[in-house]
């Protein structure tokens, strides 16, 4: 038996997705043969309603000098994160305020910091976002942010007024040494606030393809306040955010710091009525993973059958939990649709399908296409009118498998 990341109480697994390929391993032909994989389960902790992997990834297997994600590359994650640094540069009191972001990517947050020359430092592992960040002009470190290097940043340029991390805590295993890091480098009245995928949106939209090896952890209110306890801290505010497919944003500092706005208790009765403590809302959540599984290869196979062409529209890290766990392969989807650069040419992990730049989509259209990039669905319906409107038909599997 495993016991919790959290709070070292048993844990019971009520997902085992078997063995998968990293997320983000997209890879080249001749690396097929050499290609890892791990076994990829999921738990809740009983004691602490933490929900975890079991099984976390060696993490210089995912964070690397060819990280293939990018934050800047959808237009709406850009505006979202000019509104997120808008609010925070709104609370700034101090003089020569020092905003810290970890896991700063390509800098798409804190390069509106750097605009208005505010004191910043982005901290990422991955050298070549990192790079891409210091290109735009983002002050960034190649760097795990552990408890050494919060006391050399302290040393070196002071305490931070805000600390920032998006889309980052949910990758950690260790959150207990990320808090005593966070404790280090934070002003002693300063504010974490980090936002990430939110466990109710997972249950609720059954978007089952957010659990990767990237995502140790699924967050909701009840774990994320049992750990900050655990470490001097408390939730102070949280709003919900429409990113990632339903992210939370959670306002923290140090335990009797600051007032705690009502919102934290509204959602707080919210988990318990939607049952986020239960071992049964898990193994109800499994079932209609299941389904769906079921229905989406129903779809495809059917398609084939007839005949039509279908292709996959952005090499999400989340398209690769679908697709191997569906066993959906080249038969099935001719190729995937992505506007990465470093994805353009490899195939997908695990089931070795074509990735394509968006020219092979337009200059001719699949009869239909597998929406990955579900969660950036406006932005591509926008874009993308010109398939419709040439018979194109997408296919939806959250938060139900459908034909649109
Ligand atoms: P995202 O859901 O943010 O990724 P992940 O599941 O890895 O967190 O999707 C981003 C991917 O989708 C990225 O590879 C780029 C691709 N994409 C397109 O190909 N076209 C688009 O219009 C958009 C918005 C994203």
């Amino acid at each position: 038996m495993t016991s919790c990341r959290l709070c070292g109480a048993p844990v019971e697994v009520f997902l085992d997705f078997g063995p998968m390929p990293l997320a983000n391993g997209f890879l080249a032909g001749e690396d097929f043969e050499t290609e890892g994989f791990f076994d990829l389960s999921v738990a809740f902790c009983m004691h602490c309603a933490a929900v975890q992997l079991t099984n976390p990834v060696p993490r210089e297997k995912m964070f690397h000098s060819r990280y293939p994600f990018f934050t800047g590359s959808s237009t709406r994650m850009a505006e979202h994160f000019r509104a997120f640094a808008a609010s925070v540069a709104d609370d700034l009191r101090s003089e020569d305020p020092f905003v810290v972001e970890i896991g700063s990517n390509d800098g798409t947050l804190l390069r509106f910091f750097a605009n208005s020359s505010v004191r910043h430092l982005g901290i990422d592992p991955s050298a070549n976002v990192a790079a891409a960040a210091s290109e735009n002009g983002v002050r960034t470190a190649i760097a795990y942010f552990d408890p050494p290097f919060a006391a050399e940043v302290v040393r070196t340029q002071g305490q931070a007024d805000v600390i920032l991390a998006a889309n980052c805590f949910c990758h950690i295993p260790d959150l207990h040494r990320l808090a005593e890091a966070v404790n280090i480098l934070l002003k002693p009245g300063g504010r974490l606030i980090f936002e990430d995928p939110y466990l109710g949106d997972i249950l609720r939209l059954n978007s089952y393809d957010q659990i990767y090896d990237e995502h140790v952890f699924y967050f909701s209110l009840t774990s994320v306040s049992r750990w900050l306890d655990a470490c001097g801290f408390e939730v102070i505010d949280v709003q919900k955010q429409p990113v990632h497919g339903g992210s939370m944003r959670y306002t923290c500092a140090r335990r009797g710091a600051c007032r705690v706005s009502g919102a934290v208790a509204d959602l707080r009765a919210r988990e318990v009525c939607e049952g986020l403590h239960l071992p049964e809302t898990y193994a109800q959540f499994r079932l209609r993973v299941e389904r769906s599984r079921e229905e989406l290869s129903d779809v495809l196979v059917k398609l084939r059958q007839r005949g039509l062409r279908v292709a996959g529209y952005g090499a999400t890290s989340k398209s690769t939990t679908v697709l191997n766990y569906c066993g959906i392969g080249p038969s099935l989807l001719e190729f995937i649709s992505d506007t990465t650069p470093l994805k353009q040419g490899t195939f997908s992990p695990g089931m070795h399908i074509p990735i394509l730049p968006p020219a092979s989509f337009h200059s001719a259209f699949p009869d239909c296409a597998l929406l990955f990039a579900w969660n950036h669905a406006d932005e591509i319906l926008a874009k993308e009118g010109a398939f419709r409107a040439s018979g194109g038909k997408w296919i939806r599997y959250v938060p139900r498998v459908s034909l649109v």
